[in-house]
């Protein structure tokens, strides 16, 4: 039997369900029931009616879905497929800036541990950072813990007085603007579409900047046929599926996220016949993180 169809037999008999991020690799995305950016896959958690998750991606998605799903076991094909930028912030700087400023809100973006959730108002993503922080009742704005991410929020949001915090994606980060230039010279009618975890100054140069599901509708919607994508290299297997006509450039240094890429058939196959790598989170903690994380979903609807 081939491993995909073990998987599907599997996941059927143990009544298990596989999400899947944009990012994972091209053979993972095309054997999951659900394939979206954060944003999605966070609200498609709480609408799904199988009682095990396999949740293909990095921790703290893991960690979310069953933050929202307390009653649910949710199965991390690879427990050390982590997000770097999840753990940039220390829970005493939270504690500092609620100490410095009045009328404060802590947003947390979703890449980020329990912990840091535990210690903010609201949760937010990439799809839906803007409009969430313009809802916010607060002049004060701390932005946990990416600081591409806040910094472009807080230019679409001049109303709010922000406080940064110096995290990052080191995926994004590392996107070089001079390769960007050389594509847009080399390809001068291809559009440029960037996720807002690259630094302000790529995100200058670009067309769209959105999440990765916003990027992807960009690229359907656009009338041109060619397109600069400045996003990790998982969402080509997306784009080039959804049109296969145009056609996409990746910088030379290619956006990899390697924890994203650890995610494999055979650990998929694994966890659903062992179990392993279930995520636990206590009671307590469960409990705090919940909670904006739940705001989340409210305000963005
Ligand atoms: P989105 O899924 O919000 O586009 O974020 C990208 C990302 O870095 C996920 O880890
Ligand atoms: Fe984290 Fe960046 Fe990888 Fe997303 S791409 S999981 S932000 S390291």
């Amino acid at each position: 039997m081939l491993i995909t169809e073990e998987i599907q037999k599997l996941k059927k008999e143990k009544n298990a369900v596989i999400l899947a991020h944009y990012y994972v690799k091209p053979e993972i995305q095309k054997i999951a029931d659900y394939i979206g950016d954060s944003f999605y896959l966070s609200k498609k958690a709480v609408e799904l009616k199988e009682q095990t998750i396999v949740f293909c991606g990095v921790s703290f998605m893991g960690e979310s879905a069953k933050l929202l799903n307390p009653e649910k076991r949710v199965l991390m094909p690879d427990s050390d497929a982590d997000c770097p930028m999840a753990h940039m912030v220390a829970e005493e700087t939270i504690e500092k800036m609620r100490n410095q400023y009045e009328d404060l809100a802590v947003v947390c973006y979703i890449n980020s541990t329990a912990k840091l959730k535990a210690c903010s108002d609201v949760c937010v993503t990439s799809a839906n950072a803007v409009k969430i922080v313009k809802e916010l009742p607060n002049k004060n704005i701390f932005f946990i813990p990416d600081r591409n991410l806040a910094h472009f929020v807080a230019e679409q949001v001049p109303e709010k007085n922000f406080i940064f915090n110096e995290g990052y994606c080191p995926v994004h980060e590392q996107m070089k603007i001079e390769e960007v230039r050389t594509l847009k010279v080399r390809y001068p009618k291809a559009k440029v579409a960037a996720h807002p975890e690259c630094p302000s100054s790529l995100i200058a140069l670009a067309d769209y900047v959105g999440s990765t599901t916003g990027i992807i509708q960009y690229v359907k919607n656009m009338d041109e046929d060619e397109c600069i994508v400045c996003t990790e290299n998982g969402v080509l297997y997306e784009l080039q599926k959804e049109n296969p006509k145009k056609r996409f450039y990746f910088t030379k240094t290619e956006p990899v996220c390697a924890d994203m890429k650890l995610i494999t058939l055979e650990k998929i196959l694994h966890v659903l016949k062992t179990g392993e790598n279930e995520v636990t989170v206590s009671e307590d903690l469960s409990v705090r993180a919940k909670k904006p994380l739940e705001q989340m979903l409210k305000l963005a609807k």
